[in-house]
């Protein structure tokens, strides 16, 4: 296999001064992913060993290489952010096989097949240095490539003349070198004379110089758009979303207004679903088929299955959801709810780390906390559980079996247990298990005053005469 005798530097070093913000710009995400996990992956799908060059902010990075779980990178430190070819040069001994392939840590674009179309055409032609070109009406901030015969160089943005700033071929950032070429080269980069940098760009020059086989390839270049600044993010993470938005369409997935729709790139949404304005589909979640999920809704690390409605408005975080379940307008499920079939919760009412069995209902204005809900349980308008000892600090649970009603404006101090069955009138405050198919009432009884306001009335006139 060709990716046998190649390895992969990829630079991630840089201050990241374009983006004025005190992070790393490789951390910032790309729909979702941190933008140095597109490179890395790209290397794991095509099992190219991969070393990454951190310096500034090296623990962040680390950290996100890290949470993704990418394995097998070897990490090496560029203690001054001294240009890109220094970096590549902190690499040196780590050289092993017969090619090395530099990539820029900030093209969050970049396909496979591009990658494996410049190895097929380096090692088939020979060549000493290929590298990867794009046209771009707005080459602004890339170098320029200069293509002679025999010869191709890159001049730099701050170095190029009036007439190289208006040449359109870019260099995009790839590079695919051989390593006798790069050990006798990298250290004979000089320091470039007007930003003081040391660049790999110059290896270009260096190698057509020598008569050696330099390789341009182009490409699209919507493909390998570098990314220096917050507006580029924002350009590179619209054409990450819309081509993602486009792979759904073509499953069967309708967006409403999709230019104002946010997806992440490890979602999944089934056949004839309809993601309404404004929704947010984040972090792993996947929505079956015929779903419906309305204007303005964020769901996160959920599951939900076929059919179900999620309604305007309505915020949904780590959560599972069965067939033919509505949820909102204006609901909130966070941290391990879980709701069977046909549950409905809905307009302002929150559950958190709950279980809710079939058919059952919370309709309006509710808070279930660490509870267990039975099937067909009615849940009245106002309920509370109420789940925080705040002597002990701990949460407590209430259980709910089929069939319970409960009335409007209870309270339920946990833990409870009302049992099959068994109803609570509405305004009560329980705070013992209740046994099954009982009414519970724990509220003031209501007393009647016969004649009651005419008496004041009357009070009120012998005062005034
Ligand atoms: C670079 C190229 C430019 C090309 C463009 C494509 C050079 C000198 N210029 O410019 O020709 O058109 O990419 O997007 O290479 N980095 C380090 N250590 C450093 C400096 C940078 O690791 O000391 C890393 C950065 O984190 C980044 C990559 O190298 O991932 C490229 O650096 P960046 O500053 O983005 O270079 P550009 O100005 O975009
Ligand atoms: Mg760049």
């Amino acid at each position: 296999m060709k990716n046998a005798i190649i390895q992969a530097i990829v630079l991630a070093a840089g201050r990241s001064t374009r983006f004025n913000t005190d992070k790393s710009k490789l951390g910032y995400t790309v729909c979702g992913k941190p933008m140095i996990l597109f490179p890395l992956e790209l290397l794991q799908r095509l099992e190219i060993p991969a070393s990454l060059i951190v310096g500034y902010k090296a623990e962040e990075i680390k950290e996100v290489v890290k949470v993704a779980k990418i394995k097998n990178i070897n990490f090496i430190t560029q203690e001054k952010q001294l240009g890109t070819g220094n970096a590549v040069a902190c690499s040196k001994k780590d050289w092993s096989k017969d090619h090395i392939l530099i990539l820029n840590g900030d093209m969050p674009l970049l396909d496979d097949s591009i990658i494996e179309e410049l190895i097929e055409k380096h090692v088939s032609t020979k060549a000493t240095l290929s590298f990867v070109a794009a046209h771009c009406l707005n080459p602004y901030g890339y170098g320029r490539v200069i293509k002679e015969i025999n010869k191709a160089t890159i001049v730099e943005e701050k170095n190029c003349n009036e007439s190289q700033k208006n040449i359109t071929l870019m260099n995009a950032g790839i590079y695919l070198v051989s390593k006798e070429f790069l050990k006798t080269s990298i250290d004979k980069l000089e320091k470039n004379s007007v930003s003081g940098e040391i660049y790999i760009t110059d290896l270009a020059e260096m190698a057509s110089n020598q008569g050696l086989v330099v390789q341009v390839m182009q490409v699209s270049y919507d493909h390998v758009r570098g990314v220096n600044t917050l507006e580029e993010l924002w350009a590179v993470e619209q054409i990450k979303r819309s081509n993602l938005m486009k792979t759904w369409m073509s499953k069967g997935v309708r967006f409403e207004l999709a230019q104002s729709i946010h997806l992440d790139i490890d979602v999944e949404i089934g056949s004839g679903s309809f993601i309404g304005t404004g929704v947010h589909v984040l972090n792993g979640t996947k929505i079956g088929k015929n779903c419906t999920i309305n204007a303005f809704s964020i769901i996160e690390n959920t599951t939900i299955d076929d059919n179900s409605q999620i309604r305007s408005h309505s915020v949904i975080q780590d959560s599972t959801i069965g067939k033919d379940v509505i949820v909102g307008p204006f609901a909130r499920l966070r941290s391990d709810v879980i709701l069977a079939d046909k549950v409905q919760i809905g307009n302002f009412v929150e559950v958190k780390k709950s279980k809710i069995k079939c058919n059952t209902n919370a309709a309006h204005l509710s808070y279930i906390g660490d509870s267990e809900l039975g099937s067909e349980v009615n849940i009245g308008a106002g309920t509370i559980t109420a789940n925080y000892d705040s002597l002990l600090k701990v949460k407590n649970k209430t259980v709910l079996k089929d069939k319970v009603k409960i009335g409007s404006n209870t309270v339920l101090v946990a833990p409870v247990t009302i049992n099959e069955g068994a109803n609570v009138a509405a305004g009560s405050v329980i705070t013992k298990d209740v046994p099954e198919y009982s009414l519970a009432i724990a509220r003031g009884r209501q007393a009647i005053i016969d004649d009651w306001v005419n008496k004041k009335l009357k009070e009120k006139e012998n005062i005034h005469i």
